[in-house]
């Protein structure tokens, strides 16, 4: 995994060995449902169990990070009832899976604005992140209330904040610097980013972070994701040649 999100030399056999940052729009709950005449909230459900089984998979598939967007910015537009379905899965997702991930050595981050948050939401939440933060075989981020332009803001502010006291000066902010500020700073940026369900679209997911990340586009709804499809998808991101804004190394050896 590369450490920072702007262009860089990664050999093909540093390519083919490093552990993946993969991260998934998991579309599709609402029309899974729909298709079997059952309410959406019915579709979120079978949409838990389908993160457990893509969790597990991807312990085991070369996999380091594993971001999912489980409730966005924007997502507070539904209905309240489906809104108050979303945030006690969260809670009841960690509840009966936290001793398991921790055991398992999996750490476990949340991204995404805490403000707006219910307290029992942001405890379960806390309690998480203490529980697990020690532990480095693999990650898990859940981006929830988690939104691109929002994080970007923040950072933005952040910024702007220390500039205000003294501490910092407009004029030397880099890329570098700047993405410090964002709550995924912590991670690498990711590899690859999956969307499910045949929308093509990003959705102010990751903004900053998906600069280089390399885009696949899946069929299928994710109440039926599991790790086969993550293993599709991966065999995709291994056909990609990443540039980085650059030129093929075969490319380079033409010109020279
Ligand atoms: C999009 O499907 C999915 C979501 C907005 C929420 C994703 C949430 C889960 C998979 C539940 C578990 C999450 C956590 C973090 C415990 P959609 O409802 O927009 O589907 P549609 O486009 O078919 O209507």
């Amino acid at each position: 995994m590369p450490a920072t999100t702007g262009p860089r030399n990664v050999s093909d056999a540093d390519a083919a060995d490093q552990r993946l940052h993969v991260a998934i729009i998991m579309d599709g709950n609402g029309r899974w449902a729909k298709q079997r005449g059952m309410p959406r909230v019915l579709g979120h459900r079978a949409g838990v169990n389908a993160l457990k089984r893509t969790v597990e998979g991807a312990q085991s598939q070369n996999v380091g990070v594993l971001t999912v967007f489980g409730f966005s910015t924007e997502n507070w537009r539904r209905p309240a009832h489906e809104v108050s379905e979303l945030m006690n899965l969260l809670k009841a997702y960690v509840e009966s899976d936290l001793e398991r991930l921790a055991k398992a050595g999996v750490r476990v981050r949340v991204i995404g604005r805490r403000t707006g948050l219910s307290a029992d939401i942001a405890e379960v939440i806390d309690r998480a992140e203490r529980r697990t933060r020690d532990n480095t075989a693999f990650t898990l981020q859940v981006a929830f209330n988690y939104g691109g332009q929002a994080d970007i803001t923040d950072a933005a502010r952040t910024f702007a904040e220390r500039v205000e006291r003294g501490e910092a000066k407009a004029s030397d902010l880099t890329e570098a610097m700047f993405e410090r500020f964002l709550s995924t700073a912590s991670a690498p940026p990711p590899d690859l980013i999956v969307r499910t369900s045949g929308e093509q679209r990003i959705s102010n997911f990751l903004l900053w972070d998906c600069a280089y990340a390399e885009l696949v586009f899946q069929d299928v709804l994710w109440p039926d994701y599991g790790p086969e499809a993550l293993a599709a998808a991966i065999a995709e991101y291994r056909r990609r040649d990443r540039r980085y804004g650059g030129v093929a190394a075969d490319d380079v050896a033409v010109a020279g």
